[in-house]
């Protein structure tokens, strides 16, 4: 086993964050995963490195999840059932799925991260979120070294959340992801407004799957930074889910406030337009800050440290829950 020493993580995650692993090992298959289970389990597993943020340097070995691959298990006239490594880049599958007119997953185009940890946070934008395509999550047991599947609604999905992200934290590592995607009669998804406004200005009447993710792709380029020029960790804070009381109280201030009905008692608020109300939106400091176009997206100008970030982070915190009594969860994985 080819296990490095004091390896730089700067370029194994998205924020650009500059610290080491005392211990590094890239693995590119389940076998060499199960063999290192076996001697060693206290690991710090990296994958696409899109939603963390380093605060220090890691102390137990880092494993780099590299596992690559994408097969088609079988289909029919309809569907077509794939299943994925977990180190294939999330972006370049959902253009393969799109070159090969395979529905499903064509509104989450550039999001950054590997497909083994799309199921971790359920990714999801424009409408659409992973689970709706995935039909089952295979991880290794790291006590035991099994494989382990899990079916979907063995997962526990929910907006930015799964089993993996809470009940059974911390205790397997994804290996695949399979998948449901449609051959034909796609359900396509442009009722997010800003699709249809894109499909429109290009004149676009019944768009093809390419279409759409063309359209999605512009619609992030034009709001989101790409991690390959500002480091960032897209949507830094969850948007928070309020009571519908709470929120026609913040609504007679702000008569403008934007929300999306999420029961008869609650109510979802963008945390970026709170972030923008709150005077965030664009600043800088130094290194650091907030998004100019999104204020919910936090960036890593150049050497900024993670913990400036996570202290601008509680800045924000501290503010909105003072300006609008409302508590912003953070919604990337702080590693300190
Ligand atoms: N808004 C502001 N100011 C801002 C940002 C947003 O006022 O700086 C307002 C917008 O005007 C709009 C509303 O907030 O009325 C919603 O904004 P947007 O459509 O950009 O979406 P979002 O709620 O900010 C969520 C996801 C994004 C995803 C988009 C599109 C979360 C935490 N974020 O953002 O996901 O791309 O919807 O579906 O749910 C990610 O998770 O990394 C991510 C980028």
């Amino acid at each position: 086993m080819n296990i490095q020493q004091n390896i730089s993580l700067k370029k194994y995650n998205t924020f650009g964050i500059s610290v080491n692993a005392k211990r590094f090992i890239s693995i590119d298959s389940v076998y060499q995963l199960q063999q290192l289970l076996k001697i060693e389990k206290d690991i710090f597993l990296i994958s696409g490195g899109s939603n963390m943020l380093l605060t220090k340097d890691i102390e137990n070995l880092v494993v780099h999840i590299d596992i690559k691959g994408i097969s088609i298990d079988r289909e029919n006239e309809n569907e077509v059932f794939i299943t994925v490594n977990a180190g294939e880049n999330w972006h370049e599958f959902v253009l393969w799925c799109v070159e090969n007119n395979f529905g499903g997953i064509e509104n989450l185009s550039l999001i950054p991260g590997n497909v083994g940890t799309c199921p971790i946070q359920n990714i999801g934008a424009y409408g659409v979120e992973v689970k709706d395509t995935i039909t089952k999550v295979e991880a290794l047991q790291i006590e035991t070294g099994k494989l382990v599947s899990f079916a979907s609604d063995e997962c526990n999905f929910g907006y930015r959340n799964s089993i993996f992200k809470k009940e059974v934290k911390g205790e397997y590592i994804i290996t695949s992801v399979s998948f449901k995607l449609t051959k034909i009669n796609h359900q396509l998804n442009t009722s997010y407004g800003a699709i249809d406004v894109e499909l429109a200005s290009k004149k676009i009447k019944n768009p093809t799957l390419k279409d759409v993710s063309d359209a999605v792709i512009a619609i992030r380029k034009s709001k989101l930074p790409d991690p390959k020029e500002i480091g960032n960790s897209g949507s830094f804070f969850k948007n928070p889910v309020v009571s519908k009381a709470q929120f026609l109280k913040i609504q007679e201030e702000h008569p403008n406030i934007p929300s999306y009905v999420v029961s008869d008692e609650e109510v979802k608020i963008p945390a970026g337009w709170l972030i923008e109300q709150a005077g965030f939106k664009g600043k800088r400091f130094g290194n650091y800050g907030v998004h100019e176009k999104q204020a919910l997206v936090l960036v890593n100008y150049g050497n900024a440290s993670g913990l400036e970030i996570y202290q601008l982070a509680e800045k924000i915190q501290e503010t909105i829950f003072h300006k609008f009594g409302v508590a912003l969860e953070i919604e990337v994985n702080i590693i300190q």
